[in-house]
């Protein structure tokens, strides 16, 4: 009775929030209900592409540290266990997924994974915890680009790990997780965007989660990466096709006809619809760029989330974003980068 209380107003607070988030209030009233916390940024990869080659500080979310960030946000109906980093390697990791299946079941709980960890008992005990979605970053479909990608021979190694979770929640008539894959384009996977649609398909998986060409490529990261945009722009079409026969859904895909006028100013919403916690305390917005503690707008162990949701600097931002000035330095890389590839 009470969960459906909490449920019920979560769901309306939501949809306030969309009602102020739509209208770009500067400040708001009530919160997103899709928040991010970073359990951990370590990781037991050191892909090509990641963002984490920064000099950022690593580190691990406390458990009583997690329950205070996640009571933060009463209302919220979604929270990703992710930032940069691996979250299965976080010790405690099922502890907070029952935590919050526990204090909140209807809350979605969702991880982005590299496969790596997943072995029999880890499946396991991944399909108990009542996990609500993991999406596995393969980003290719064969050793040797996979291997190119992440740094490390494992390609074998985590197709198994996709294999043995999809037939132990089949085995146990499991609804959850659902499990996705995800395909980010680069040079390195470049011609095998048909080839991972086919494997999805084959693995039995319940979608693609993305495949994006985005590539946050710049700021403090200047990865090399980046495919040419002609070769993309072929891929995706053909891929487009691929995906319709195969009849696997893909829950986002780069949008082929698209035009958005670029003479207008683009307001980029992070600013009002997402929310990241880091693995210590610091609040940003939903994408993965401002991770550093340079872009926080204050420490959530430190003080309420109510007070740093509409603080001077995230205001200030907000009126900047609404203008469609970037507001931070970063964000103006970034808008050039979405011309170039978010409407091929
Ligand atoms: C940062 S990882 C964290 C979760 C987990 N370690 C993984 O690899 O899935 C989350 C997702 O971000 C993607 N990613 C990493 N660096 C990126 C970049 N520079 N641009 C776009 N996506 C990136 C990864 O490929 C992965 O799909
Ligand atoms: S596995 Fe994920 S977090 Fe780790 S280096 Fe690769 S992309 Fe980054
Ligand atoms: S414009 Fe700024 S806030 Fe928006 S996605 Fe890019 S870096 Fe993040």
């Amino acid at each position: 009775m009470k969960l459906n209380y909490f449920y019920f107003k979560s769901l309306l607070y939501g949809l306030l929030h969309k009602y102020e988030a739509s209208h770009y209030k500067k400040s708001l009233h009530f919160y997103p209900y899709r928040i991010g916390i970073e359990l951990t940024n370590k990781c037991n990869l050191d892909c090509i592409h990641c963002i984490k080659k920064t000099k950022y500080k690593t580190g691990m979310m406390g458990f009583d540290e997690f329950k205070k960030v996640f009571n933060e946000f009463p209302y919220a109906l979604s929270v990703s266990l992710n930032g940069v980093g691996e979250p299965l390697l976080h010790p405690r990791f099922f502890d907070i997924i029952k935590y919050i299946k526990h204090t909140r079941p209807y809350v979605i709980t969702t991880i982005f994974s590299n496969g790596v960890l997943i072995n029999e008992s880890m499946a396991h005990e991944i399909i108990k915890s009542g996990l609500s979605k993991i999406h596995i970053s393969l980003d290719a479909t064969n050793a040797s680009s996979h291997k190119k990608i992440r740094g490390t021979d494992k390609f074998d190694k985590v197709l198994n790990n996709i294999k043995t979770l999809v037939e132990l929640k089949r085995k146990l008539h499991s609804k959850t997780p659902l499990i996705g894959i995800n395909f980010i384009l680069m040079k390195e996977n470049e011609g095998e965007l048909i080839e991972f649609i086919k494997l999805a398909k084959e693995l039995g998986v319940d979608y693609i989660c993305e495949i994006d060409s985005y590539l946050f490529n710049f700021g403090d990261w200047k990865l090399k990466s980046a495919g040419s945009l002609s070769s993309y722009k072929k891929e995706l079409e053909v891929g487009k096709q691929e995906l319709k026969k195969s009849g696997i859904k893909c829950m986002y895909y780069p949008e082929l006809s698209k035009t958005y006028d670029w003479n207008k100013p683009f307001i980029c919403d992070r600013f009002w619809k997402e929310i990241r916690v880091t693995f210590n305390g610091n609040v940003t917005p939903g994408c993965c760029i401002p991770f550093a503690e340079q872009y926080s707008y204050g420490n959530i162990l430190e003080s309420s989330f109510k007070g740093i949701w509409n603080s001077e600097k995230f205001i200030r931002n907000r009126e900047s974003a609404r203008k469609g000035t970037a507001p931070i330095l970063i964000c103006k890389e970034c808008i050039e980068m979405m011309k170039k590839y978010l409407t091929l």
